[in-house]
């Protein structure tokens, strides 16, 4: 008999004391990554941020918010050694009922023209582009350019 294979994470909102493993996570995965400024601001203005945890530990995050009807993902991040395991997967399900439940209608985000496995993974969770925004992000390889931002959407 085959071993069954699942995402084995859980999923919880965000705790003040996750912070620390959260910006690592983020350092880890953004040229230009969130300063602890940031993570706190979104707290403090009631995102919503969900955190995934593998044996206890932080592996995951993504945070979002709501404008009126329509949700914005503003961060999603997996740490290197957990990806491809469905984590993200997993916090996507969540995270979208519970802007659902919001009142949402559908989300919305702004991903690098160059990140091909964001793309990849947006496109599987069934967004698709709706825009470009030309030259909106600053390019981590040479200072002063810029790079396109894909605007991407699904309904909820
Ligand atoms: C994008 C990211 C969050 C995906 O997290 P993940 O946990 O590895 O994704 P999952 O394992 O849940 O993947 C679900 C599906 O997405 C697609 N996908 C995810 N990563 C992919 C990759 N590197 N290449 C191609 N497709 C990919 C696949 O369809 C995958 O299903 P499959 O594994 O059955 O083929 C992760 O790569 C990451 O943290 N990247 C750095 C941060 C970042 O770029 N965030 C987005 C900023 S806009």
């Amino acid at each position: 008999m085959s071993a069954l294979s699942f995402a084995t994470a859980t999923i919880a909102l965000m705790q003040p004391e996750d912070l620390p493993a959260v910006i690592e996570i983020e350092r880890q995965s953004n040229s230009h990554p969130w300063t602890e400024r940031n993570f706190q601001d979104a707290v403090t203005s009631g995102y919503l941020s969900l955190v995934a945890r593998e044996l206890g530990q932080v592996c995951a995050f993504a945070i979002a918010r709501t404008l009126v009807d329509e949700a914005e993902l503003l961060l999603i991040a997996v740490t290197p050694s957990e990806r491809r395991q469905g984590v993200a997967a997993l916090m996507w399900i969540d995270l979208t009922q519970r802007l659902r439940i919001a009142g949402a209608t559908k989300i919305f985000l702004e991903v690098r023209a160059s990140n091909a496995p964001a793309r990849s993974f947006y496109t599987s969770r069934g967004l698709t582009p709706i825009g470009v925004r030309k030259n909106y992000y600053p390019n981590g390889v040479h200072d002063g350019d810029r790079e396109d931002a894909i605007l991407m959407q699904v309904a909820l």
